[in-house]
C-alpha cells in the first residue's frame, strides 16, 4: 500500500482485504475500525493465563459495548460485567445470560439493584451504605462486596481505583459492619471483587493485590468460604500505546505462570471450589481498534504547526481527558513512506483550545486530504464519545475474520441528534 506512515497496521494486516482509503470512501470519517482476528487473539491470550477449571475472563464491557464485539468475546468463552442497566441490556442483546454476567456497580439506586437481581445477576456492592440498600432490595439473597485492597495503580490519577484517594471499595477494616449487615438482612456473601486501577505494564502490583485478597479471605472470612463462589481480581492489564517507539508488551507468559501458581497453591491450601475472575477491558479491545479521521486544514501559528481534523474530543476524549498518547499513522493516495519528521500538533474541530488529539509530535509532514489512523482506539474510544458541538457520533466497522469490512454501527444523523427533544411541533 502507498502510505506515508503505516508500518504498524501493515505488519499485522490490520485492514484485511481493504485499505483505510477504501474504508473512508465507503463509510466516511470519523470511523472506528475493529479487527476480529486481533480481538479473538487477545481473548485467547487472557483465557490462557491459567488452566484452573474455575478461572474466568470477565470482560469489563465499559471498554467497548458494540454488540458485534461482545458476541465475539462471548463466543471466545469470556464472561462479562455490567455496571449500568444500559450495559446489562446490551450484554443480553449480545447473548450473555445471567450465568456469565456479574453486576459490578457503584452508587446506584434501589431500582437499579432490583433490575440486576430480577435479571438473575450476582451484584457487587462497594460501600456499607449500598450493602444496606441491597439488603432491603433482596433480603435473603446472595451478594458480592468490592473491597479496597489498599494498593492502587493506573496510567493517570483519574483511573486509580484503590488506595486512599478513591471513591471505590469497602475498607478491609470494616468487616465487622459488613458481617452485621449480612446477618441483619440474611444475606449470603457469595463473592469478593477488587479493581486496583487501569493500565499496568508491570504486574507486581496486581499480583500483590491478589495476595491481599486471598490472604484476607483466608484469614478474615474463612468461616464464610464455603459460600464464596467468585473471587474477582479486577482488570487493568495494560497495552503498549507507544508502538512506534517499540514499547514492550506485558509479558503474559510470565504473568500467567505467576498467577496460575498463586491460585493453584491457594486452592490446594483452602479447598476453594469457586471461580477466579480477572476483569480486563482495555486488554481485550484496545488494540483491535483504529480510528480513522480526515485532515481538512493545516496552519502554522508562530513556531507551532497545527493539523486540523475531524477527530475532536467528541470522537476520542482520552488525550484531552488524561493526556493519553495514541500513535498516529498517515495514509495518502499515492503516498510514499516518509521518514523526514516535523513537529506537529493534531487537533479536532471542537470549539475549545483543549481539543488536542496529539501534541507536538515528530511525524512526517501531514497535508490536507490525508487520512489519519489513530492506533489502539478500541477501548474507551467510541463508548466515551459524545455529540458535543452537535456532531453526530461516528460509525463503526468490523474487519471480519476473512478480511472483509462490515458496518456494525451506522453513523448518527442529524435526526438522531434531535429525536429526544419534545414540544418542538
Ligand atoms: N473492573 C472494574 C470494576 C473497572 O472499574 C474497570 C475499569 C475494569 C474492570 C477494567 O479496567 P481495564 O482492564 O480496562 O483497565 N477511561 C479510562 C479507563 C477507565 C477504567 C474504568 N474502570 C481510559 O480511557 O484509560
Amino acid at each position: 500500500m502507498s502510505n506515508v506512515r503505516s508500518e504498524q497496521t501493515d505488519s499485522i494486516g490490520f485492514f484485511g482485504r481493504t485499505t483505510p482509503l477504501d474504508l473512508v470512501k465507503m463509510y466516511g470519517t470519523p470511523l472506528y475500525v475493529y479487527n476480529e482476528n486481533i480481538l479473538r487473539q487477545r481473548c485467547r491470550e487472557l483465557l490462557g493465563l491459567s488452566s484452573l477449571p474455575g478461572f474466568c475472563v470477565n470482560y469489563s464491557a465499559k471498554a467497548n459495548t458494540n454488540p458485534a464485539l461482545l458476541r465475539i468475546i462471548r463466543e471466545e468463552g469470556c464472561h462479562a460485567d455490567a455496571m449500568s442497566p444500559g450495559e446489562l441490556h446490551i450484554n443480553k442483546l449480545a447473548g450473555f445470560t445471567a450465568e456469565n454476567l456479574v453486576y459490578v456497580c457503584n452508587n446506584v439506586s434501589a431500582d437499579e439493584m432490583r433490575n440486576a437481581v430480577e435479571n438473575g445477576l450476582l451484584v457487587s456492592v462497594d460501600s456499607l451504605s449500598q450493602l444496606e440498600l441491597y439488603g432491603k432490595v433482596n433480603p435473603g439473597g446472595k451478594v458480592m462486596i468490592r473491597i479496597n485492597p489498599g494498593i492502587g495503580a493506573g496510567h493517570h490519577k483519574k483511573v486509580v481505583t484503590a488506595g486512599k484517594e478513591t471513591k471505590f471499595g469497602i475498607d478491609l477494616s470494616c468487616m465487622a459492619e459488613v458481617r452485621s449487615l449480612l446477618n441483619q438482612h440474611n444475606l449470603t456473601l457469595a463473592g469478593l471483587n477488587q479493581h486496583i486501577g487501569s493500565l499496568f505494564m508491570e504486574p507486581n502490583g496486581y499480583l500483590d493485590a491478589m495476595d491481599v485478597m486471598l490472604h484476607f479471605v483466608q484469614t478474615e472470612l474463612g468461616d464464610l468460604l464455603p459460600n464464596i463462589e467468585t473471587l474477582d481480581f479486577g482488570g487493568g492489564f495494560g497495552i503498549p500505546y507507544h508502538k512506534y517507539e517499540g514499547e514492550a508488551r506485558l509479558d503474559m507468559a510470565d504473568l500467567g505462570a505467576r498467577m496460575h501458581a498463586k491460585l493453584a497453591a491457594w486452592v490446594k491450601e483452602t479447598g476453594y471450589k469457586g471461580r477466579f475472575f480477572i476483569e480486563p477491558g482495555r486488554y481485550v479491545v484496545a488494540e483491535c481498534g483504529v480510528l480513522l479521521g480526515s485532515v481538512y486544514a493545516t496552519k502554522n501559528n508562530g513556531p507551532n504547526r497545527y493539523v486540523g481534523t475531524d477527530l475532536g474530543f467528541n470522537v476520542l476524549v482520552r488525550p484531552a481527558m488524561y493526556d493519553s498518547f495514541h500513535d498516529v499513522e498517515i495514509y495518502r493516495e499515492n503516498g510514499t513512506p516518509d521518514h523526514e519528521l516535523t513537529e506537529q500538533t493534531i487537533v479536532g474541530n471542537i470549539c475549545e483550545s483543549g481539543d488536542i488529539l496529539a501534541k507536538k509530535r515528530q511525524l512526517p509532514c501531514i497535508h490536507e486530504g490525508d487520512i489519519l489512523g489513530i492506533l489502539d482506539a478500541g477501548a474507551y474510544g467510541f463508548v466515551m464519545s459524545s455529540s458535543y458541538n452537535q456532531r453526530p457520533r461516528a460509525a463503526e466497522v468490523l474487519i471480519t475474520a476473512d478480511g472483509t469490512p462490515k458496518l456494525i454501527r451506522r453513523r448518527e444523523t442529524l435526526d438522531d441528534l434531535t429525536r429526544q427533544f419534545v414540544g418542538l411541533e
